[in-house]
Formats: C-alpha cells, sequence, structure tokens
C-alpha cells in the first residue's frame, strides 16, 4: 500500500463509520416514531417529513448496500420478492384450543380446572378470540429472526418477509427482553382496511375477498412484499414462550405486559378473572361490543393465568388444558321486509331483493339481501310486511335465514312473484327446470341492453376501460349504440361534444382515447371475444374451453347441441343456451359485423409449441387469482396435462395454500419441483 492509498482508505473508512452512524440514527428515528404512530397512536412529526426521513435511508441504503440492516424500517415499505414460501418446523408445536359454542362448557372447563388444580391459589386470564391467521415470530438478542405461520401446527411457512411489513410487528425490541423467545399472536385485516381494498379489487374487476381472515391470509402469503406493505395488516399478540420459562414472567398477563413494554401491540382487552362469574360476565360484555372494535373477533380466550400450573394440567390429544376458546355464534337480527325489488340482469335473469329496515349486523348496516329465486320465497313462506332473520358468520354477505313468525301481521298474504318485467313490462317466463324467471325482451328491456354493453367492455371480457357505465348509458341515449357491434361503427365526429353537461363528458382527447381503446380491442383473444358475447352460463372459464375446442367462431356456429355437450364441462343446459343463442338471427348479425369490424374470431391453441409442451401437473390447494377448474385448463391451454396424483412421471406439483402436508412430502420424495402460483404465472406469461 502506498502512501496515497492508506490515506484514501483511512477517508473511505471515516466516511463510512459516519454513513454507517447516519443510518443508525435515522434507522432508530424512524422506529420511534413508528413505534409512537401505531401503539399511542400519536403522530409526533408531519407525514411529509416522515416521507423525507425514510426517503433519506433509502437512498442511503442504495448508495451503501453493504451497511444496510435487515431489520431497517424501510423493509417496512416492501420490495423484496417472496421467491417462495419455505417450510419450517416450528421449534414449539402451535397447539390449537379447544372450543366450543355452549356456556354450560365453560362452566364445565371452569369447574373441571379447579377441581384439577385442588386447592391452589389461581386466577383465570379471559381475552379476545381475534379472527385472523395465527403466527410465530422468533426475537433473539432482541432482534425478529422469523417470521412462520401455524401451518398444520408442526410446520408453516417462513413469510418473515410480508411480517416486517407490519407495522405492528416490531424489528427490534425496546428495553429488556429475553434473549430468545417465540411471540404468537394473529394478524387481523382490520375492518376499514378491508372495506377499501374490497373496493378497490372491486373497481379493478378483481374478486372480493369473503372476509378480513381469508384477505389476511392471502396477504400473508403474497409474493410480492410491497403489495402486502400496502394491505395495513395489524399482529395482536397473545402469547410468549420461550425454551427457558424462568426468564419470563410467572404469569400470562405478566408475559403480556412485559411484551407490551418490549413493543408488541398487545390489545388491552384483557382481564383477570378469579371465577365462572367473572368470565361469564366478560363473555357477555364482548358478545355485543364487539362490533365496536376495529377488527373482528370470533370468540374469547380463557386461560389459567399461572403459567407453572400449565405443565400440571397437561395437554389432551392437541390442545392444552389450562386453556378453552368460547366462540360466539353467528349473529342473527331481525328486521321488517319493506319492500321486494325485481332486478333485471344482463341475461334477463329476475333476482328479487328484499328491501329491509336497516338493520346493525356483524360490524356494518344491513339494508338489502337477496331472495335468490321464486322457490326460495316460498320455500321461506314469506308474507308481506313480515320480519325477516337475517344472519351473518365469518361472511360479509348477509343472508335471509327465515321468517320471524311472532311479528308477522294478522291476515298478511304471501308475497306473490312479478309476472311481468319490472323495467319494460313483458310477462316473464319461466323455463322448465330452471329456478330463475327471465325477461325475454331482449332488445327493448333498458337494463339487459346496458348490461350486455357493460359486460362486453369489461375487464375480464374487451377491456375498453374509457368505456364505463355513465359513457354507455350516453352513448345509448345519443341513439349511437345500442348493441355491441355499434361500438365499432362509432366516429370521432358522433363523439366530441357529447354529453357535454356531464360528467362522462367527451372532448377532443377523450374521443381520441376511446378510439384507441376501441381499436385495442381487437387484439383481444378470441376465447375473451366468446365470453364477451354474453351467453348465458358461458363464463371466463366455459368460454376458453368452447373457443379451444372449435377453434373458431365458424365451427362453433355450425355445432348443434350434442356436440357442444361433448366439450369438457359443458353441460346439457349450456350446451342448449350456446346453441339457441348462435340460432338467434340478431344474434348471428351482431357476430358478423364484430367479424368486419376486424375481431378475433378464431385463435391458435398449443398443439405442439406451447410452453407446457410434454409437462404434467398436479394442482393442489386453493389459488388467488385462478379457481381450480381455471387453472387446470389454463395448463391445458399452454399445452400442458393435468394428472391427479403425483409420481414419478409428474413434472410439477402446482402449489396453492391450503395444500396438505402430505402432497409436499410425496414431490419432495420422489423429487418432483413444486411451483408456487406465481412462479405459474412466471412460466406461463406471453412474450
Ligand atoms: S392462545 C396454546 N389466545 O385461536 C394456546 N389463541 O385454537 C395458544 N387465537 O389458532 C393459543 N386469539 O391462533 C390464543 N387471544 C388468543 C387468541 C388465540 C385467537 C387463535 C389461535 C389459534 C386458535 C385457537
Amino acid at each position: 500500500m502506498t502512501d496515497n492509498d492508506k490515506e484514501m482508505d483511512l477517508f473511505s473508512s471515516i466516511d463510512t463509520a459516519s454513513v454507517q452512524k447516519k443510518m443508525e440514527q435515522l434507522a432508530e428515528e424512524i422506529d420511534r416514531l413508528n413505534y409512537e404512530y401505531y401503539m399511542n397512536d400519536r403522530s409526533l412529526v408531519s407525514d411529509q417529513e416522515f416521507d423525507r426521513m425514510l426517503r433519506e435511508l433509502q437512498d442511503l441504503e442504495r448508495q451503501h448496500p453493504e451497511l444496510a440492516s435487515p431489520l431497517s424500517p424501510t423493509k417496512r415499505v416492501g420490495g423484496e420478492v417472496n421467491k417462495s414460501f419455505r417450510q419450517v418446523e416450528h421449534r414449539f408445536p402451535m397447539l390449537s384450543l379447544g372450543n366450543t359454542y355452549s356456556i354450560e362448557e365453560i362452566e364445565d372447563f371452569e369447574a373441571r380446572t379447579r377441581k384439577l388444580l385442588d386447592g391452589e391459589e389461581f386466577s383465570y386470564t379471559c381475552e379476545l378470540k381475534y379472527d385472523g391467521v395465527a403466527i410465530g415470530l422468533t426475537y433473539r438478542h432482541g432482534r425478529l429472526v422469523q417470521a412462520v405461520t401455524r401451518g398444520n401446527g408442526a410446520v408453516g411457512d417462513d413469510i418473515t418477509l410480508n411480517a416486517k411489513t407490519i407495522p405492528t410487528i416490531p424489528l427490534r425490541l425496546r428495553g429488556e427482553y429475553p434473549d430468545d423467545f417465540e411471540a404468537r399472536g394473529e394478524v387481523v385485516y382490520p375492518f376499514d382496511a378491508f372495506d377499501a381494498m374490497n373496493r378497490q379489487r372491486e373497481a379493478e374487476g378483481d374478486e372480493p375477498f369473503a372476509n378480513p381472515r381469508n384477505a389476511a391470509s392471502g396477504s400473508l402469503k403474497l409474493q410480492d412484499s410491497a403489495e402486502c406493505a400496502k394491505r395495513k395488516l395489524m399482529f395482536c399478540m397473545y402469547f410468549m414462550m420461550g425454551p427457558s420459562e424462568e426468564e419470563l414472567p410467572p404469569t400470562h398477563s405478566g408475559r403480556l405486559e412485559w411484551a407490551r413494554q418490549m413493543g408488541f401491540k398487545v390489545q388491552p382487552y384483557i382481564a383477570e378473572c378469579k371465577d365462572i362469574g367473572d368470565i361469564k360476565a366478560f363473555i357477555d360484555h364482548w358478545d355485543k361490543a364487539r362490533w365496536d372494535l376495529p377488527f373482528g373477533i370470533d370468540g374469547i380466550v380463557i386461560k389459567v393465568n399461572q403459567t407453572r400450573l400449565w405443565d400440571k394440567l397437561g395437554l389432551t390429544a392437541k390442545s392444552p388444558r389450562w386453556a378453552i376458546a368460547y366462540k360466539f355464534k353467528a349473529e342473527r337480527v331481525s328486521t321488517p321486509l319493506e319492500s321486494i325489488s325485481f332486478q333485471v340482469g344482463r341475461t334477463g335473469k329476475v333476482t328479487p331483493v328484499a328491501n329491509l329496515r336497516p338493520v346493525w349486523l356483524g360490524g356494518t348496516t344491513v339494508r338489502r339481501a337477496t331472495l335468490v329465486n321464486a322457490d326460495f320465497i316460498e320455500k321461506m313462506d314469506i308474507h308481506v310486511g313480515d320480519s325477516l332473520f337475517i344472519e351473518k358468520g365469518g361472511e360479509i354477505i348477509p343472508k335471509v335465514v327465515g321468517v320471524d313468525l311472532e311479528q308477522r301481521q294478522p291476515g298478511a298474504a304471501p308475497v306473490h312473484y312479478v309476472e311481468r318485467c319490472p323495467e319494460c313490462g313483458t310477462s316473464l317466463v319461466r323455463v322448465e327446470g330452471e329456478a330463475a324467471h327471465y325477461c325475454p325482451n331482449l332488445d327493448g328491456c333498458h337494463p339487459q341492453i346496458i348490461g350486455r354493453l357493460e359486460h362486453f367492455v369489461g375487464r375480464k371480457a374487451m377491456d375498453i376501460e374509457s368505456l364505463g357505465p355513465e359513457r354507455l348509458e350516453m352513448l345509448y341515449r345519443a341513439d349511437l349504440v345500442h348493441n355491441v357491434a355499434d361500438i365499432y361503427d362509432l366516429r370521432r365526429e358522433q363523439l366530441v361534444g357529447l354529453g357535454a353537461d356531464q360528467a362522462a363528458s367527451i372532448q377532443d382527447k377523450g374521443a381520441d382515447n376511446l378510439l384507441a381503446a376501441i381499436e385495442a380491442s381487437k387484439q383481444v383473444p378470441f376465447e375473451r371475444v366468446l365470453f364477451a358475447l354474453g351467453i348465458r352460463y358461458v363464463g371466463e372459464v366455459g368460454a376458453k374451453k368452447i373457443a379451444r375446442y372449435f377453434k373458431n367462431i365458424d365451427a362453433l356456429m355450425a355445432a348443434d347441441e350434442e356436440t357442444l355437450a361433448q366439450v369438457e364441462d359443458v353441460g346439457e343446459v349450456t350446451a342448449r343456451a350456446v346453441s339457441e343463442w348462435f340460432a338467434d338471427e340478431r344474434h348471428r348479425a351482431i357476430v358478423e359485423r364484430l367479424r368486419v369490424a376486424g375481431l378475433q374470431m378464431s385463435g391458435l391453441w398449443a398443439e405442439g409449441g406451447g410452453v407446457l409442451d410434454e409437462l404434467t401437473f398436479v394442482v393442489s390447494g386453493v389459488f388467488s387469482r385462478f379457481s381450480r377448474d381455471e387453472i387446470k385448463a389454463d395448463i391445458e391451454r399452454h399445452g400442458g396435462k393435468v394428472s391427479g396424483s403425483i409420481s414419478g412421471k409428474t413434472s410439477y406439483l402446482l402449489a396453492g395454500e391450503k395444500m396438505g402436508p402430505e402432497k409436499r412430502k410425496k414431490a419432495e420424495k420422489l423429487g418432483v419441483s413444486i411451483l408456487s402460483e406465481e412462479e405459474y404465472l412466471q412460466m406461463t406469461a406471453e412474450g
């Protein structure tokens, strides 16, 4: 080393040391602000100031990646991609709890415990049973090292990257802490964040999640941790354990209190109870008060508070004898039926909907609930002026489960189904063997016309984004668009200035964009064109299968019902609907015009040359972007084969969520590669 080099080296090490110091200071300050914000609801600086600090740290980390800490608060933003969720064995098995819906069984549990602990001084804790996804967090020397889902209790998925994005999961602990321990708790999806996320999904044409629990579970398994960061999940800690129990406080409540001081979000709703009376009072209170919480709970967990007694009580086959869960029953209310609306869909199908006196149920106000069809109304024996029982279990959508007969008015008449279309007055028809009524006035019934147009331009169909419902309505009223083929005859001069005083009005630029989007839709593949036509019973998957089978529209139009029924998953009813649809002159004329306009009326499918040629897949578990059938169809569309069981011939096990551990074991034993949904999508991505 020359003197000069030495000097440089010295400079750079001073420089490195000061950069490192700066990074640590920033990280510490951001951690502190995060803590105050999420744990104490206190905002100590403006959002801009916070973002500025975060960006400064991000920039430094980019310039000096070797100095970036894996526990930096920048990890909260996500960005790293989970290649696969490695399976890890739990150091301590994640047991489940015995649970019951019956208060008597809680009384039995209490009496049994008291008897087994004969003469001991002890108490119980009652706390909320969070309705989410259980995870275990391992901390060493005050630092988060691993986050694992419950899985089957023995083995779970490593979701550390995603867990780091959850602000209520501390990355570094504060104050004193045991050197090595595991924090367990539930990841929940708070109601307001869940609603916002679902509304956005619907706006983007994605299937909304059924309930916050499913959504939380799906979020933890997102490949892209930045996506998970956007989900606004929350961690509720409820348990602490370690290899050396002596290091931990002697009571469960004491452990949770300590955890709070370390920086965990421990909900304050925990009570120490001395007897069954206290326990019942806690349960009663939360059975009603639970809907005021910002997140879902599905019961109450009762634990013996003194941890030294846990060993004494021991375990049953799979759950500890020192704890039990009381589960709340699905909430049910009775509310008056004010009227029934009959909604007409794009296929002319009529759906009766109950308009209810607004009632608070399961965290939201319920105003409407479906009455399914005429048979449902008859089976429930609904009378005019009845009050209906509405239930909401784990699901978000309320269900009518019966009539509150005590409220029935004397002399009330049974509800009669409408005979005429409430929109256009045409007599409804009910096809033999089908439950639904239909309005046959295809061309003159407003919701059918607009509904078909909306379906046609939808994201999963022709995807003409600039044609929203308002614009379609406007074009219809201006006599420019009556059916889907009219869209392709639109001219610039017809569009400019249209609807001058409306939000959906069209200006020069808007007209150009709209025409460009319409033009682009001509490249949409045949299978989606077929779906876009809106033939009854032909969904996205059905359209794919039919398109693949016939390969072009002429072969399809020439097919009789019998041939149509040959297509996989196409039953008699669908075959008849397709055949009748194409038999209608009006439909043939539209198809002809679409063909002339340049839409794709045929497709090429891998018959050799597909990306998955020669590959055999076994599909297992639940997927986020496909149903099981859809993913199988997708494999076939790319030239692959689907088989039911894993063997030496299997190329890949395509693993969704909730796949059983045996499948994985078998695949590993036979050396079959395991593929995640995301990896599959990459493998088949076009281009
Ligand atoms: S204690 C060995 N406390 O309910 C005791 N569990 O079967 C470990 N849960 O999957 C569980 N809230 O994820 C405990 N306050 C709470 C809980 C809770 C929700 C979940 C837990 C487990 C299930 C019980």
